[in-house]
């Protein structure tokens, strides 16, 4: 018996795999479940007692040899890579890369096509005071229009809130450049609301401003068409109601032709084969005023939109929500319009 163990250590040191299939069959031969050393353990039972202490001894070596010599060659086989266990031709495995906001695509998309009619962009805090957020836009304290806007306060001083809209900026701009003015102001406004499907506390607005000598209110209509044709395609008509703000006078609400239904009446128009999208007016000479322009030579127009607004109507989302929860399910689903 003890002869056998011997001839197959010798046969174990003298073997060298050429392949990891040989290897792989060696160690069925020796450490399978009806391989040679499981052989020799069962045999171990018929050894005589006095024998037990050199065999028991003998076949560990063996296994123990065995195990080393796979051990070896193991590695050797597992990283060697030939021309032809390479698939150059396999594509490559894709980064899952992050995407722009849907917010992000609809502000660039809004800035890009006033910027092709000569706005530039102008930002500002969005911690305010009284004056550029209120008070500068004919908004005197007690005036009740303040209500519109319910307002995030810092701290207990009335002085310091948070923008409830980006006019604040086109009071800065006004005060420190001179006409003719033509800005459009994006940033993030806060306004004291409960959150909702339709509202939140935190949203994104654009506001545009344009001031030189003559303009109309025809030049303001005309922007905001060719604004909707661009975003919302050139089929887009706009309706223009009356309104009010304080710091235009006239004031217009403008609503887009709803493109779902082509004006026939839908769940997203509520039937009226229009949207509303945004509220405009020309700038009340007391605010020219208040930001040193001459309200006698100069006239303007302005017009602010919610962001959130125009991407829910672009992209058919239903909960305003989504847009601040960033679920990458939902997220990546604008990849394509980076
Ligand atoms: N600032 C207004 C708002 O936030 C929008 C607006 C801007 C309306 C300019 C008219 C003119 O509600």
């Amino acid at each position: 018996m003890l002869e056998k163990v011997n001839k197959l250590v010798e046969k174990v040191n003298r073997f060298t795999p050429n392949s990891e299939e040989e290897l792989n069959n060696f160690r069925i031969e020796y450490l399978g479940k009806k391989g040679l050393l499981n052989g020799l353990f069962s045999a171990f039972k018929e050894v005589p007692s006095d024998q037990k202490k050199d065999f028991g001894a003998a076949i560990n070596n063996l296994k123990v040899l065995v195990q080393n010599k796979i051990e070896d060659y193991k590695d050797g086989f597992e990283t060697e890579e030939t021309e032809e266990s390479i698939d150059l031709s396999r594509p490559v495995a894709l980064d899952n890369l992050g995407s722009r906001h849907p917010i992000s695509i609809i502000r660039n998309e809004i800035v890009e096509i006033f910027n092709r009619i000569g706005f530039t962009i102008s930002e500002g805090p969005e911690i305010e005071d009284d004056w550029h957020n209120f008070s500068a836009l004919n908004l005197p304290k007690e005036h009740p229009a303040r209500d519109m806007q319910d307002t995030f306060f810092i701290q207990t001083n009335p002085d310091v809130l948070l923008r409830t809209h980006t006019s604040s900026v086109q009071v800065r701009y006004m005060n420190e450049n001179k006409p003719p003015i033509r800005t459009l102001s994006p940033g993030r406004v806060y306004r004291n609301e409960a959150v909702s499907a339709r509202a939140h506390c935190i949203f994104h607005q654009v506001e545009g401003l344009y001031i030189d000598e003559n303009v109309s209110f025809a030049d303001l209509k005309q922007c905001l068409l060719y604004f909707a044709k661009e975003m919302f395609g050139e089929k887009t008509k706009i309706r223009l109601r009356p309104s009010y703000f304080p710091f235009t006078e006239p004031s217009a609400e403008v609503d887009v032709s709803c493109n779902i239904c082509s004006e026939k009446g839908c769940n997203v128009c509520k039937n009226t084969g229009y949207l509303e999208i945004l509220g405009c007016g020309m700038v009340d000479p007391n605010v020219l005023e208040n930001c040193g322009i001459d309200s006698k030579k100069y006239s303007g127009f302005a017009f602010g939109m919610g962001i959130e607004r125009i991407a829910m109507l672009k992209y058919g989302v239903n909960d305003l929500r989504l847009f601040f929860e960033n679920d990458v399910r939902f997220l990546k689903q604008f990849k394509k319009s980076i």
